[in-house]
């Protein structure tokens, strides 16, 4: 071996980073139809499509968010651009619509829709990426629990739209500047009290974020959380009252939850109602198919009026992994509908699939002048059910053979009198002359 830099270092082909993946067909099929089903339900719903950008000024995470969360501390893709400007790639949904809002100012109730990568440099493992997508729905400007219930049932028609049923709802309420303050004050006494029965994350960490402790998996946070003094059990009076519209709303939504006064959110924004999906069919520790809350603090966190908002948002890889694990929602096929297969050189296929496709037919095709039998093959595993064929007798009579590629049966038609009936019908399959 010589010294010198082998000739071919750096030709080893580029993989994609780690915790992320490619989406393509016929899985991005999935994608597509999920996706459909989120919009038509949100415009159902009164909500518009936003769409901001994938990098903010990096305060409007570390405002938003919170500057003592993980999500800021640990798992931002913060960075510097070529002027310096401190930028992140959006961790999440929400604070980019907050900012959005506090930029145009658009009249409330302002109800959008958005299906957005979000990006955490996260442990990958099952269900966990660096860059995973989401889509999500945000109101801004009501303070009405009524607006929570129809947040909370968006979610679940969502869910049930894809086929899912195993699907549980848990409920929360994180109080406000009202019966917050006091109620952290009794858990940091607890906790001290307790600091060293703590997992070793949170023995670290409990005193900036105490509430936190409260959902930590490890059996030595469980077993101090169990004791611990609960928000739920504080509220203020108008705290209250909010949880009880929302649980008697979701009753009447025919919504299924169960409280949890131990749920707390990764996101620091969160005040009065919190509530989290998980899909109980994975079983993986990712099992929270999307979340959300009230954050009636955090445009005025970013600089603009009061306004209180509320949404949440759903991993789509999570909810693709629930609906494996429940066997619904399967990849649809998009196999063309007809297939060209011309020996004549081509020019027909040409003009005819274009013709078909703007008659709104899937049509398909092959290239690069195949013999007639490769043609008939790829015709047959394409999935088409009709093939339209021209060989050099139909060129001769502007006509093409049709054939049945289900049920074998074959006829000869004009070209012009085929193309207009596909004009005129939108398909070519059999039986619908
Ligand atoms: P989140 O709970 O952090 O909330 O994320 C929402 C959903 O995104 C989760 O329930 C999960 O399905 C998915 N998710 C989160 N992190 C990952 C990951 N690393 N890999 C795969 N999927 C993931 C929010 O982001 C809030 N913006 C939700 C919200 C909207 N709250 C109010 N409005």
């Amino acid at each position: 071996m010589s010294d010198e830099p082998s000739l071919d270092a750096g030709s080893e082909a580029p993989r994609s980073p780690k915790g992320t993946h490619d989406v393509l067909p016929p899985e991005s099929a999935r994608w597509e139809a999920l996706i459909a089903a989120f919009a038509q339900l949100a415009t159902r719903y009164g909500l518009g499509l936003a769409h901001t950008p994938a990098f903010e000024d990096a305060r409007v995470f570390r405002r938003g968010i919170g500057d003592a969360s993980e999500v800021v501390t640990k798992e931002m893709y913060e960075f510097e651009d070529r002027s310096g400007r401190r930028l992140a790639l959006r961790p999440e949904g929400t604070a980019p619509i907050v900012r959005a809002y506090v930029q145009h100012r658009p009249p409330v109730p302002w109800r959008v829709w958005y299906v957005t990568p979000a990006f955490r440099y996260e442990q990958a493992q099952a269900g966990r990426y660096r860059q995973h997508h989401q889509v999500g729905a945000e109101v801004l400007g009501t303070e009405d629990p009524d607006v929570d219930v129809e947040v909370i049932s968006l979610a679940h028609d969502f869910y049930a739209a894809l086929g899912l049923t195993r699907v549980a709802l848990r409920l929360n309420s994180l109080g406000d500047l009202e019966c917050r303050p006091a109620y952290l004050e009794e858990l940091r006494s607890y906790l001290a009290e307790h600091e060293g029965e703590l997992c070793d994350e949170h023995a670290a960490t409990w005193s900036r974020n105490p509430m936190r402790v409260l959902d930590c998996k490890r059996a030595a946070c469980r077993a101090v959380a169990d004791k611990a003094p609960l928000l739920s059990e504080r509220l203020c009076g108008p705290c209250t009252a909010h949880l009880a519209r929302v649980a008697t709303g979701l009753d009447a939504a025919g919504v299924a939850y169960s409280h949890d006064g131990h749920l707390v959110r990764g996101l620091d924004y969160y005040t009065r109602t919190t509530f989290e999906f998980a899909g109980t069919a994975l079983e993986s520790a990712s099992d929270a198919i999307g979340g959300g809350g009230r954050y009636d603090l955090l445009a005025e966190a970013l600089g603009g009026p009061p306004t209180p908002g509320i949404g949440f948002g759903s991993g789509i890889e999570r909810v693709l992994l629930a609906c494996d694990a429940e066997g619904v929602f399967p990849a649809l096929a998009r196999d063309p509908e007809v297939f060209v297969v011309d020996v004549t050189g081509g020019e027909v296929a040409r003009d005819v699939v274009l013709s078909l496709r703007r008659a709104g037919i899937r049509a398909a095709r092959s290239y690069d002048a195949r013999s007639m039998r490769a043609q008939l093959k790829q015709a047959d595993r394409s999935g088409a059910v009709v093939a339209v064929i021209v060989g050099p007798a139909e060129l001769e009579a502007s006509s093409a053979v049709v054939r049945d590629l289900v049920a074998g049966t074959q006829t000869t038609e004009p070209l012009d009198v085929l193309l207009a009936r596909a004009r005129a019908t939108g398909t070519l399959r059999a039986g619908s002359t």
